[in-house]
């Protein structure tokens, strides 16, 4: 298997994309901040079967991070991530200096409106700005024709298929079903932060989820008694939220009878953790 060609320059990126379009090639992209697990591999996997070239960019975003957020101890394992890269077949790693993406005089911002109310909007003022202004940024750079994104960060799949539609920039979105654990975990870079004993705890989110899920194959469409249990599972520190919502809107729900996520956030000792399932019909 061989390593992905790296490239940290953005105009080198984008002269690379250039040529491969010159040749009739189809680009599938998979933005990400690096510390690859499972789920990015599976990412990698759908793009590598949707389009002849296949591209990987990690970095670290320094504005889609809160000032109390875990920035400078954020996992980084660039050796690790080109071994798996390779191995899922990837291209190009497109690696760049937080420099480069954001220069002195920077001061552009793609701010998603109504999506980006709820969830962990509030709870993370400017961060889905910061998700969608670099996913902006990268692809003008990396100029793919598609793009990959995990259903575990719905909300950003979401706003990124948003931004996409209402500022027409053409590239197809593929949303992937979240990668779990064999215990049910959501996978995550962030993971590795947990003890042995939070952990064990962490399965708790995914737990909670669940059960709701299978209260509503077993007949309950009730908004309240369904978070109820979800709740009565969940062993965490803090809980973010645990919210019903419209699968489309994000908008909160009273009842299943149309298609909905039952999405939860809660730290677990100082880590924290997003899960979501897909509730009821479709
Ligand atoms: P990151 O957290 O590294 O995730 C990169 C991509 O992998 C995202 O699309 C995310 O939803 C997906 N992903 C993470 N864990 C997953 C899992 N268990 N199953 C399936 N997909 C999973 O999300 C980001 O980076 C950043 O916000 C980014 C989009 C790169 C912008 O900076």
């Amino acid at each position: 298997m061989t390593e992905p060609l790296v490239i940290r320059a953005p105009a080198e990126m984008t002269a690379w994309s250039r040529a491969a379009h010159a040749s009739g090639e189809r680009i599938a992209f998979v933005p990400t901040m690096g510390a690859l697990h499972a789920g990015h591999v599976v990412l990698l996997g759908e793009g590598r079967r949707r389009a002849e070239r296949l591209v990987l960019s990690i970095f670290v975003n320094p504005t889609q991070f809160g000032p109390n957020e875990d920035l400078a101890r954020y996992p980084r394992d660039l050796p690790g991530d080109l071994a798996k890269a390779a191995g899922a077949g990837t291209d190009v790693a497109f690696v760049p200096d937080a420099g480069d993406i954001y220069p002195a005089g920077f001061q552009t911002t793609v701010a998603v409106g109504e999506l980006s109310r709820g969830l962990d909007g509030p709870l993370r003022p400017g961060h889905f700005a910061g998700v969608a202004t670099v996913v902006a940024k990268l692809f003008n750079i990396v100029r793919p024709d598609l793009a990959i994104f995990g259903e575990k960060d719905f909300q950003q799949l979401a706003i990124v298929r948003r931004m996409v539609a209402d500022l027409a920039m053409g590239i197809e979105i593929v949303g992937v079903p979240t990668v779990r654990e064999p215990d049910g975990l959501a996978m995550s870079s962030r993971n590795a932060y947990l003890s042995p004993a939070e952990r064990a705890r962490a399965t708790s989110l995914c737990r909670a989820l669940f059960a709701a899920r299978d209260r509503v194959a077993a007949g309950e469409g009730d908004a309240r008694a369904l978070l109820e249990t979800a709740r009565a599972a969940l062993d965490v520190d803090r809980l973010d939220y645990l919210e019903l919502c419209d699968a489309e809107t994000l908008a909160p729900v009273t009842r299943v009878d149309r298609p909905a996520v039952l999405a939860v956030a809660a730290f677990i000792g100082r880590t924290r953790l997003i899960d979501n399932v897909r509730i009821g019909i479709g």
